[in-house]
Order: C-alpha cells, then sequence, then structure tokens
C-alpha cells in the first residue's frame, strides 16, 4: 500500500488539493480510495494542526524582513474559508505597509498620546473577579516585561502606544465591519481572525491581534476613506517574530479545559 510512504508534507499537499478540489470545482470525493486518503491524512493533520495552534502567540516584536503581497493574500484565501453565520461573510480587511503604514501609526500615535483623547472601555467596570485577575495579570507580566511600573502613567502610555506602531512588524491589518450586525456577526469575525492567525502561524508568520485600534474609530475611517456605516472591529500586526526580544518570551496560562467544560449523559 503506497499511502503510509507519502511523505508527509506531499500527503498534506494531496490533502489539501483534494479540500481544496471539492470545495473550488465542486468534486465529489467518491471513490474508496480517496476517502481511505482523507481519513489517514486527518490523523496526520491532527498533529500539524496542534502544533500550528499551540505554537500561535500574541506577538510583540518583528523583524523589519517585509512579508509579500502574495504571501499576505494566500492568508487572507484561507481565512475567508471560515464559517459565519448564514454565510454572511461580516468581514472587511485593510492592509497597509511601508509609507501609508507609517501615516496611519503617526495619526495613531498623536491621538494616543492626546489627554483629551477618550479611552477604550473594551471590559465592563464590573468584571467578574475570574476576569479581572485575568487581566491583572496579564497587565503585570506584560508591563513587568517592559520593566514599566503599574503607577508610572507616562510609562504606560509609552509602552502600549507601541500598538499604534504595529509593534515594528512590516504589515497592519485593520479589521471593519458593517456596524448595523449584531453580536453574532462579532462571533463570524473572532473565528475569521484566529483562521487567519493560524494561516499566518503555519507559513512561520506571527500576529498580535489588536483592540487598541478599536479606540479611535473616526481617525482610522477618515484614513482608509470609509463611511460612518463601518465599525472598526481591531487591529493586527503581522510579519516575523523577533525571537530575541524579551517581550516575546510572554506566555499566557491558560485554564485547564476541566475548569470550564461541563459533560452530561456520559458514562464516565
Ligand atoms: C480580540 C483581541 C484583542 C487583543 N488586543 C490586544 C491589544 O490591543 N494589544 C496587545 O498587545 N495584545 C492584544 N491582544 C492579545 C492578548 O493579550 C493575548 O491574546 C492574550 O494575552 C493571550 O496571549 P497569547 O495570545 O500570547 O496566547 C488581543 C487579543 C485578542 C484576542
Amino acid at each position: 500500500m503506497a499511502i503510509p510512504l507519502l511523505h508527509t508534507m506531499h500527503f498534506h499537499a494531496a490533502y489539501t488539493s483534494l479540500l481544496f478540489a471539492e470545495l473550488l470545482c465542486d468534486t465529489p470525493r467518491t471513490n474508496d480510495k480517496t476517502v481511505a486518503v482523507v481519513e489517514f491524512g486527518m490523523s496526520l493533520l491532527a498533529d500539524d494542526f496542534d502544533a500550528v495552534v499551540a505554537s500561535r502567540r500574541a506577538v510583540r516584536a518583528f523583524l523589519p524582513a517585509p512579508v509579500s503581497r502574495k504571501l499576505i493574500n494566500e492568508v487572507i484565501d484561507i481565512a475567508r474559508l471560515a464559517p459565519s453565520n448564514s454565510n454572511t461573510q461580516p468581514w472587511s480587511v485593510h492592509v497597509v505597509t511601508a509609507e501609508p503604514k507609517r501615516a496611519l501609526s503617526a495619526v495613531l500615535a498623536a491621538a494616543h498620546t492626546d489627554p483629551a483623547a477618550d479611552p477604550l472601555v473594551h471590559l465592563p467596570d464590573d468584571l467578574a473577579q475570574k476576569f479581572r485577575e485575568r487581566q491583572e495579570h496579564f497587565g503585570a507580566l506584560f508591563y513587568g516585561l517592559h520593566q514599566v511600573d503599574k503607577c508610572d502613567n507616562d510609562a504606560r502610555v509609552r509602552v502600549s502606544g507601541l500598538n499604534f506602531e504595529f509593534f515594528g512588524a512590516p504589515v497592519g491589518l485593520i479589521f471593519t465591519i458593517d456596524s448595523n450586525l449584531k453580536k453574532y456577526s462579532w462571533l463570524d469575525y473572532g473565528l475569521f481572525l484566529q483562521t487567519l492567525m493560524l494561516a499566518a502561524r503555519s507559513r512561520g508568520l506571527s500576529t498580535c491581534p489588536q483592540v487598541s485600534f478599536a479606540r479611535f474609530q473616526a481617525l482610522i475611517r477618515d484614513f482608509l476613506h470609509l463611511d460612518n456605516g463601518q465599525e472598526i472591529v481591531c487591529g493586527m500586526s503581522l510579519g516575523y517574530a523577533d525571537e530575541t526580544a524579551p517581550v516575546n518570551s510572554l506566555r499566557m496560562p491558560r485554564e485547564t479545559s476541566q475548569a470550564f467544560t461541563h459533560f452530561m449523559g456520559f458514562e464516565q
């Protein structure tokens, strides 16, 4: 039997093209051999998939190495396969690099340091304790890595301002949504974003999703020539991680799945 002799990567390429054939050309997977290939491929893919998911993290220092438009397109092309409520596909992506990225960063950096600018309220004031603890733990680790005292407001503004420089990444993404859509479409958006980040990771790229950009709705809309019906969901830095940067040593912990998963009706 030839299947086990196939090199893993070739196998995955064959598997992927089968999926694409089905998706794009409407070619049904009918014969038994093809089905066996697909099932065998599934178990191999699980290991690779898990490795990609586990290796993704929010990266906050990048190498200046550019990312080609072709590669960015490839990543977005995979992300667009994310599911959405009634297939509404509520995403819009704006990609900036070079001069436009510098110009956007400059506009936002100025706004960020303006003491009159409203802060972004992205979590409720009455945040439940377990969420507050996790948020504070993140803040302590993140600002600790930058050696910023939690009471030093100027230093915090300087460090949080790195968001608007896309943490030195060569590519910045801004994601927008029709503001008329409801929370279910925002759920779709999350699926799209994670798919995009994993597609990037599987190609050696790193990302940082950034809600910080949502603070400057009108400025970003103006910059991108969008109408008022568009809402900024978040931004994202995209590029190759600088693995030597201390800030990229951050590994945020997770709860065990037992802590938040509730089974019913199983024998054990
Ligand atoms: C929707 C969303 C918005 C985020 N916004 C920011 C942000 O504005 N700035 C930032 O540095 N990190 C941001 N993050 C990254 C989170 O802090 C990070 O995902 C979390 O601490 C878990 O760490 P990990 O992604 O490295 O596993 C955001 C993440 C998500 C999912």
